[in-house]
């Protein structure tokens, strides 16, 4: 059944990125509709708001979007455009696959995670205090069971469907008995209901030294909001960096799919930008959809492209222009 999507092109290099993924969706075949929105500092110059009451109502309706880098202004009282996203929705699953790619310059040649950050609660749950007398600043972790158990069931229920062997839990259980030790207790009271598949713990300092020494021993990864957002640019690192690693947020109803770098404003509109972390944003939006076939055909068509650098853009070592690369990939299409 043809999907129709909330596509939202982005500020800076968004829409650059998003006429080169619309050009591979379209020569793969992809069965889809798009309903064209608009954010950030683009929004807030021709509707005057940052995220347009028409945004919220078409990714309500449609249930997944596909999302290019916003600009939040920065210093003007404005909340970041992601996570107000995040929270109107409840998108409570933040998703990041990190996978080598062949031709993609990188320490390893073997990783293959996938970390899942909850997104809405821990020290990011916005409950901060400063005693203006005493200039002391408290940030209050909040963790509850209801969050623990929905992200960590998500993350086993992920490795079940795509046959994945391993699920690691990190934590600070040591130190931080009450709400780190929560997460670690359902984690172990959730992994009984998947005999399956193999659970373990580690603390996210140990966590960080194992993932940049022996990646390959690691598969499916969940932890909490703050160690999830250092662990999910550190897992991109492992492969490569921001410009070629996808993201989704998502809960059972919603899901947004989005390129985890920003704006670029440095190189925007000049036809240097990499596509590529949206592209397999989009990849990872086809599968949710249920259309695998199309999903396979771009990854191993844009996977074949990056083996020759020289078909590549300026960022991965090539001499291409966003477009040419485009091109390059849909040439690689069977
Ligand atoms: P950035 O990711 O936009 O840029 C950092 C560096 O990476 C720059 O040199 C840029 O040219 C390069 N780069 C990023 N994406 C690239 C791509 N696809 N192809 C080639 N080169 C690429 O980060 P920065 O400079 O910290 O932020 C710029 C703006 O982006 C800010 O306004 C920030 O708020 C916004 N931002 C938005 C995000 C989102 O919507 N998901 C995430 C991060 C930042």
């Amino acid at each position: 059944m043809k999907h129709t999507i909330t596509l939202i092109p982005g500020d800076g290099i968004g829409p650059e990125i998003t006429d080169s993924v619309l050009a591979v969706l379209k020569a793969a075949g992809a069965d889809l509709n798009y309903d064209v929105q608009i954010a950030g500092i683009t929004a807030l110059e021709q509707k005057g708001e940052l995220i347009p009451e028409s945004l919220i109502e078409s990714i309500k309706t449609n249930k997944v979007a596909l999302k290019g880098p916003l600009t939040t202004p920065v210093g003007k009282g404005f909340k970041s455009i992601n996570v107000s996203l995040r929270q109107i929705f409840d998108l409570y699953q933040n998703i990041r696959p990190c996978k080598s790619i062949p031709g993609v310059n990188s320490r390893f040649d073997h990783v293959d995670l996938v970390l899942f950050r909850e997104n809405t609660e821990g020290l990011y749950s916005g409950f901060e205090i400063y005693d203006e007398r005493n200039q002391i600043a408290d940030a209050i972790a909040r963790i509850s069971y209801k969050g623990s158990e929905r992200i960590i069931r998500a993350a086993f229920e992920y490795a079940q469907k795509y046959n994945r062997k391993k699920v690691t839990v990190v934590h600070k259980a040591n130190i931080m008995k009450q709400s780190s030790g929560l997460f670690l207790k359902v984690a172990r009271e959730v992994a009984k209901d998947f005999p399956d598949i193999e659970q373990d713990d580690r603390i996210i300092d140990n966590m960080c030294m194992q993932l940049v020494m022996y990646p390959e021993r690691y598969d499916v990864v969940v932890t909490t909001n703050l160690f999830g957002d250092i662990l999910s640019d550190l897992g991109a690192g492992l492969v490569g960096g921001l410009g070629v690693v996808p993201g989704a947020n998502l809960n059972e109803e919603c899901a947004i799919f989005e390129a985890v770098h920003g704006t670029a404003p440095d190189i925007a509109g000049q036809d240097k930008a990499n596509p590529t972390a949206l592209l397999l944003s989009a990849v990872l939006m086809l599968r949710h959809l249920g259309q695998h076939d199309v999903a396979l055909k771009i990854e191993s068509a844009l996977f074949e492209t990056l083996k020759q650098t020289q078909l590549c853009t300026r960022d991965l070592g090539g001499k291409c222009g966003t477009k040419e690369f485009t091109r390059n990939i849909i040439k690689h299409l069977t």
